[in-house]
C-alpha cells in the first residue's frame, strides 16, 4: 500500500474538529490560512510556515467539550492566563504524540499567551516560539470576522481591535504584518470564501510526506482520545473496538497489514461522533426519534472524513459501515449483506459487544454473558454475522479480557 499523506490526514483531522459546532465551521482552516499568511509576510522560510499552517489547522483539539471551545469563541475570553491556556496545553499534550507533529504542537501551546505575559513565563525557562504568537492574532481575527454580514465593512473595526492590542496583547512586529496584510481586499475575500480548503490544499501541496500503516495506528491512537474523551462513558470505547476487532480478525485468519487495518479503523469508527452534541451522547435515557436522527449523522461523517483521505481503502468501509445490518436495516447506506465484507462484519460485532460491555448513562455495564445472550438475538434477526459471532462465543474470555486491558491501558480504573 502507497503510504497515506499527512497533509491529508491533517485536514482530515481539522474538518473532523470543527464538527463540534456549526459556529465552528471551518474555524481551524482560515485561522490556518491567516497565520500562514501573516508567517509570509514576515518573510519566515517556508518550513517555518508550515509548521505554522499545521498549527491553525489543529490548535484547539484540546478544546474537548463543547461549552470550552465556544468560550473561545469570545475575543477576550478567560480571566486568567491559566484560563486561557488549559486548551491550549491540552492539545499540545495530544499532539506532542506525533513525532511530525512536534513543531506544530509547541507553536500550540501557547497560542492564547499575551504578549506582556510572555516575559513571565520565559523567566521561567519557557521557550515561546514567534508562531505561537502568529496564532493567537490569527485567531483573534477570526474570531473577530462575521461571515454572515459584508467582510470589506467590517475590516476597519477588526484591524482597530487588533491594533489596539498591539504591545499588549498582540506582539508589535506581528500586528505590523497583519496591518499590511489587511491592506489587500483578497486577503478578506479569501477568509470568507467557500474556497478556504482548496486554498488550504494548495498550500500543503508540495509537502508529500507520508504515513505507512504503522504511524496511522499511532496516529490514530492520539485521536482516539480527542474523540472518546468527550464522554466519561465512552472515555476507551473506540480502543475497546479496535482491540476486539483485531482479536476477531487474528482468529479469521486476516493478514497481519489487515489486522493493522482493522485496528486504524477501529480507532476512528466513530470519528463523526464529533459532530453530536453532549447531550444527546450522555442523555440518561434512550433517545427521542429527533435525538436518534442526528445520532444516525455520525458513521455517514466518519465516512466523509475519512474518504477525503486516499488509500485508506478498506479503512474507510471498516470504519463507517458499522452500524450497517446484513438484512439492510442498519444506517446510514442501508447496505446489505452482500455489500458488507467480513471486516465490516468483524466491526459491527466489536461495536456491538464492545458497547454493551461498558457502562452507559442509562445502565450499568453487561457481563459478557449478558451482552452475547443479545448479540445471538441480533444474529437471529439478521443483524450481526453469524460467522464472527460464533469465533466470539468460543474466546469470549480471551477476546474480552484482550479488550479490557488495552482500555486499562487509557484509562485506569
Ligand atoms: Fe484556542
Ligand atoms: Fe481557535
Ligand atoms: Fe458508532
Amino acid at each position: 500500500m502507497p503510504g497515506i499523506l499527512l497533509t491529508e490526514i491533517l485536514m482530515g483531522l481539522s474538518s473532523a474538529i470543527d464538527l463540534v459546532s456549526p459556529q465552528m465551521a471551518d474555524h481551524h482552516k482560515r485561522v490556518a490560512y491567516i497565520a500562514y499568511s501573516i508567517s509570509s509576510e514576515i518573510g519566515l522560510p517556508e518550513k517555518d510556515r508550515l509548521s505554522i499552517l499545521a498549527a491553525g489547522l489543529l490548535h484547539d483539539c484540546g478544546a474537548i467539550h463543547d461549552d470550552e471551545k465556544l468560550k473561545t469563541f469570545r475575543f477576550d475570553f478567560g480571566d486568567s492566563m491559566e484560563e486561557r491556556l488549559e486548551h491550549c496545553t491540552k492539545s499540545w499534550q495530544i499532539l506532542s504524540g506525533i513525532e511530525e507533529l512536534r513543531n506544530p504542537a509547541e507553536i500550540i501551546k501557547y497560542h492564547h499567551l499575551y504578549w506582556n505575559e510572555a516575559e513571565e513565563l520565559r523567566n521561567e525557562g519557557a521557550v515561546i516560539p514567534l508562531g505561537s504568537y502568529i496564532l493567537h492574532l490569527a485567531d483573534r481575527v477570526d474570531v473577530l470576522t462575521d461571515r454572515t454580514s459584508e467582510v470589506l465593512r467590517q475590516r476597519d473595526d477588526i484591524v482597530e481591535m487588533i491594533r489596539s492590542g498591539s504591545g499588549t496583547m498582540f506582539m508589535p512586529d506581528v500586528v505590523d504584518a497583519f496591518l499590511e496584510l489587511s491592506g489587500r481586499e483578497y486577503f478578506w475575500f479569501d477568509l470568507v470564501s467557500p474556497y478556504i480548503e482548496g486554498l488550504i490544499g494548495d498550500l500543503l501541496r508540495y509537502n508529500r510526506v507520508s504515513a505507512d500503516l504503522n504511524k496511522m495506528v499511532s496516529i490514530a491512537k492520539v485521536f482516539t482520545g480527542i474523540i472518546d474523551f468527550r464522554s466519561s462513558f465512552t472515555a476507551a470505547h473506540s480502543v475497546g473496538v479496535a482491540e476486539c476487532a483485531v482479536q476477531l480478525a487474528a482468529k479469521m485468519s486476516f493478514s497481519k497489514n489487515d489486522q493493522k487495518r482493522i485496528k486504524i479503523a477501529g480507532l476512528l469508527h466513530d470519528l463523526g461522533k464529533l459532530s453530536i452534541p453532549l447531550d444527546i451522547l450522555e442523555k440518561q435515557g434512550p433517545l427521542t426519534p429527533g435525538e436518534f436522527n442526528i445520532m444516525r449523522k455520525h458513521t455517514f461523517y466518519s465516512y466523509r472524513i475519512l474518504s477525503r483521505i486516499h488509500g485508506l481503502d478498506k479503512i474507510n468501509e471498516w470504519a463507517s459501515l458499522h452500524h450497517e445490518r446484513l438484512d439492510g436495516s442498519g444506517y446510514p447506506f442501508k447496505l446489505s449483506g452482500r455489500n458488507l465484507d467480513i471486516g465490516s462484519r468483524i466491526m459491527a460485532v466489536s461495536d456491538v459487544f464492545t458497547a454493551l460491555t461498558e457502562k452507559r448513562p442509562y445502565r450499568e455495564a453487561l457481563s459478557y454473558a449478558d451482552a452475547l445472550g443479545i448479540i445471538n438475538k441480533m444474529v437471529k434477526g439478521k443483524h450481526l454475522d453469524g460467522d464472527v459471532v460464533k469465533v466470539l462465543r468460543l474466546h469470549t474470555e480471551e477476546i474480552n479480557d484482550f479488550k479490557l486491558q488495552a482500555q486499562y491501558r487509557v484509562i485506569p480504573t
